[in-house]
């Protein structure tokens, strides 16, 4: 029997693109299998389609630890092997010159958030972690070590436009303001940056005259439910055709 990828899953909402990745594997699109679905909100949609599918699921409440820490800094109990000075220099989420209580704050409260998902993800031994509508960036402290092989990506994203045009967190939103006549997805590596990682697939549509905001997301989801579970069939062949 061929080997599996196994397949971590990020998500904070409905979970459409964790759908499609999971009858991916069930129907043998992709040679693998989703091993746990984790969310940075609680209760959401996503977490009930990973249930029912009999995929293990866990909650690391972001806004919970963010709050928390607003209300006191000191709170926060930082990983052992959290090193502020290196993370802050990796970074490229935040611009250098930006407001370094801005920084401490959110590079301290991410390292906590990501320990926790770092612990919960850790004892699954994933080939693959893929990012399904998760809507947290992740720094340098969780990246290096989720991506542990010098130089292997092992994080994958779906964002809902053609990148390196809008980045950020409303792709569609973006494309349709601004008035494109196409619109489209792109899956991607992630990296220290803002949706700025090597790009593994990316798909196009029209968006004419008459479209509103919703249909420009109807045409994009559809095409994410098709090019996602694609790309991770790309990675898992070149991963099992390497062992
Ligand atoms: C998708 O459109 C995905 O591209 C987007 O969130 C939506 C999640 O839908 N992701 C991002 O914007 C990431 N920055 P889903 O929960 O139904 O899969």
């Amino acid at each position: 029997m061929k080997k599996k990828l196994r397949i971590g899953s990020l998500i904070s909402g409905g979970g459409t693109n964790l759908q499609a990745i999971i009858d991916s594997c069930a129907n043998g699109k992709i040679y693998g299998e989703i091993v746990f679905t984790g969310s940075d909100t609680p209760d959401v949609k996503g977490l009930e389609r990973a249930q029912k599918a009999g995929i293990d699921t866990f909650v690391v409440d972001y806004k919970k630890i963010i709050q928390d820490a607003k209300e006191n800094l000191n709170s926060l109990v930082l990983p052992n092997d959290f090193n502020f000075d290196d993370i802050k220099a990796k970074q490229q989420l935040i611009k250098n010159g930006a407001d370094g209580k801005k920084i401490e704050f959110f590079l301290k409260t991410r390292a906590v958030a990501e320990r926790m998902l770092l612990d919960k993800i850790e004892p699954y031994k994933i080939d693959l972690l893929v990012l399904a509508g998760f809507m947290r960036t992740l720094t340098p402290y969780f990246i290096d070590r989720v991506n542990w092989v010098k130089g292997e990506h092992k994080i994958m994203n779906i964002h809902p436009a053609l990148l390196p045009a809008f980045p950020g967190t409303d792709g569609y939103g973006d494309t349709f303001r601004y008035g494109c006549k196409v619109g489209g997805c792109t899956v991607h590596f992630i990296d220290y940056g803002e949706d700025t990682g090597p790009i593994i697939g990316q798909r196009a549509f029209q968006i004419e005259d008459k479209d509103t905001l919703d249909i420009v997301k109807q045409k994009g989801l559809a095409l994410e439910w098709q090019l996602y579970p694609e790309c991770i069939q790309k990675f898992a062949k070149a991963l099992i055709s390497k062992l």
